[in-house]
């Protein structure tokens, strides 16, 4: 897993957005791209909003979702939106949520749209956050998708936040070309360490055939060596 270090949160929400603008601008048919919640991530969907070209050519999706009505305030998919794709004409696929079913039932839908978006190859890249315990999308550490051998995304139980949430499972997350993880800020620190050190679900991303690159600025990085 390669780490680039930057000053400032600012410059890593920059560098991150080039780095999707710069794969998108070099791919010439549909282009995959997974967005995972969260602030880090939230600020270089920001940066990509005027920075790439393609955006026909994107099918979006999400790493993770709460499980929450699609206008929920803690909606992953309602901040994507609001911040880049109500804003391109990518296509944007969300899961589905009703009251008349669970979070595992709209998993296993979302896994059979996301299998057919990608029967003809892999995600392009996923950008994904890293929580202070060390997770990445909904991969909590203790949480049964840790351990899903065979699915792509699942439903998750995350007794630490009491809440539902959808996952993708690292089935899929490890068959991207690449995984781009952002942290930003010293309170990061002791996670970035730990999954540098693979002790953690994120630090269980470099495992596949998936390329890894950590956006990092320098509080988040002062304790790798
Ligand atoms: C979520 C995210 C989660 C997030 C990290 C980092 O649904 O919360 O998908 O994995 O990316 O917790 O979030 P921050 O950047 O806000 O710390």
């Amino acid at each position: 897993m390669e780490a680039m270090v930057h000053e400032t949160p600012q410059e890593v929400a920059e560098a991150a957005a080039r780095r999707v603008a710069d794969l998108l601008g070099a791919s010439t048919d549909r282009f995959s791209f997974g967005l995972a919640g969260g602030s880090t991530p939230e600020a270089t969907y920001k940066e990509l909003r005027g920075r790439a070209s393609g955006w026909d050519r994107v099918d979006a999706w999400l790493s993770d979702e709460r499980w929450v009505p699609p206008d929920h305030e803690r909606s992953n998919g309602r901040m994507a939106a609001s911040v880049l794709f109500d804003h391109v004409d990518a296509v944007f696929h969300r899961p589905i949520w009703s009251e008349s079913f669970g979070p595992d039932d709209s998993a296993a839908h979302y896994e059979a749209r996301l299998r057919s978006l990608h029967g003809n190859g892999p995600p392009d890249v996923v950008l994904l956050g890293v929580g202070e315990d060390g997770h990445t999308a909904s991969l909590f550490p203790g949480t049964a998708a840790l351990t899903e051998t065979r699915r792509w995304f699942v439903g998750n139980q995350v007794p630490a936040l009491d809440e539902d949430r959808l996952t993708a499972t690292f089935n899929l997350l490890w068959k991207a070309r690449l995984l781009m993880v952002l942290a930003v800020g010293v309170s990061k620190a002791p996670a970035v360490r730990a999954s540098f050190e693979q002790t953690t679900p994120a630090g269980r991303l470099g495992a596949g055939e998936a390329e890894v690159e950590w956006y990092l600025d320098r509080d988040a990085a002062s304790l790798l060596g």
